[in-house]
């Protein structure tokens, strides 16, 4: 039987793959044949990880434009060129009303969940213009689409990953290259992200979606698996909705 959606000889790096969702992409696209990196703050996490799935770990900031260069460049040398970058790393940052929020809060949520992303695309996708081929999946939220009460920096941080997605996207898209840009948009997916999370907003968030359930780390890999694949070569610059029928457009 034909196997379809295979990975096999490419290298794949995935952000705050140490644990949780990031962690159930890892292992997904390894599964499907991809070498993988797992990039993550927490150092030992990341190694664990990548010793499971024979794969490299590297610790880093998202943040950290020197790093985020260090990593792209040690993909390059120990594995191969890379092919599939997965934008995963993400905080919530303080749950509370917009007015009192401080400044350095709403940064630092800006910081990991926009600039981060912003920072691996500039290292990656140079490599992946010389190559002529590419995959770059971001892993945004609902949250950006429709703005959760409580968490403003975190929905203002996962909007602007929708937009740059789609910039990105039309800079790249009719140049001669397989390149495609494309972004997610789960709902509540059970992680350690939600112990940060006060259990009222969460509650507020499971009771909008029409499933009545949330979903798991498995539906989010198979959906980036997806998108990471040669095949999904006339999709770029969207958003798909993983949010048990919560979005409304
Ligand atoms: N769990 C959900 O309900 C949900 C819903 C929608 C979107 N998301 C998004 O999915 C992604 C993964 O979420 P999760 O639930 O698995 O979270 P998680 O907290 O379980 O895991 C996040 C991982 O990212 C790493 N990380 C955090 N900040 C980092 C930084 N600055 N540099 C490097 N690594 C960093 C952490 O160490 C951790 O391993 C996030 O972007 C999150 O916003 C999650």
């Amino acid at each position: 039987m034909a196997e379809f959606f295979r990975l096999d000889g490419q290298m794949a790096l995935v952000t705050g793959a140490g644990r949780g969702i990031g962690a159930g992409i890892a292992r997904r696209l390894h599964a499907a044949g991809a070498r993988v990196a797992v990039f993550d703050r927490d150092p030992d996490a990341a190694r664990t990880i990548a010793v499971e799935l024979d794969g490299l770990d590297l610790a880093g900031d998202v943040r950290d434009e020197a790093q985020v260069e260090a990593a792209v460049t040690a993909v390059e040398e120990r594995l191969g060129p890379l092919s599939i970058l997965v934008n995963n790393a993400g905080i919530t940052g303080r749950t509370d009303r917009t007015w009192n929020l401080r400044v350095d809060e709403v940064r630092e949520v800006l910081d990991v969940n926009t600039i981060g992303p912003f920072l691996f695309c500039k290292a990656a996708i140079p490599r992946m213009i010389a190559r002529r081929y590419g995959r770059i999946v971001s892993i945004a939220s609902i949250a950006g689409k429709e703005g959760n009460p409580t968490l403003m920096p975190y929905s203002a941080s996962k909007a602007a990953v929708i937009a740059m997605t789609k910039s990105l996207a039309k800079e790249l898209a009719g140049q001669g290259n397989d390149i495609t840009v494309n972004a997610i948009a789960p709902a509540v997916i059970r992680t350690d992200i939600l112990a940060g999370v006060d259990p009222a907003t969460v509650e507020y968030m499971i009771s909008k979606i029409p499933m009545g359930r949330t979903g798991t780390i498995d539906e989010v890999a198979a959906l980036v698996h997806f998108l990471a694949s040669r095949e999904a070569s006339f999709t770029t610059g969207q958003c798909y909705d993983i949010s048990g029928g919560r979005a409304t457009y």
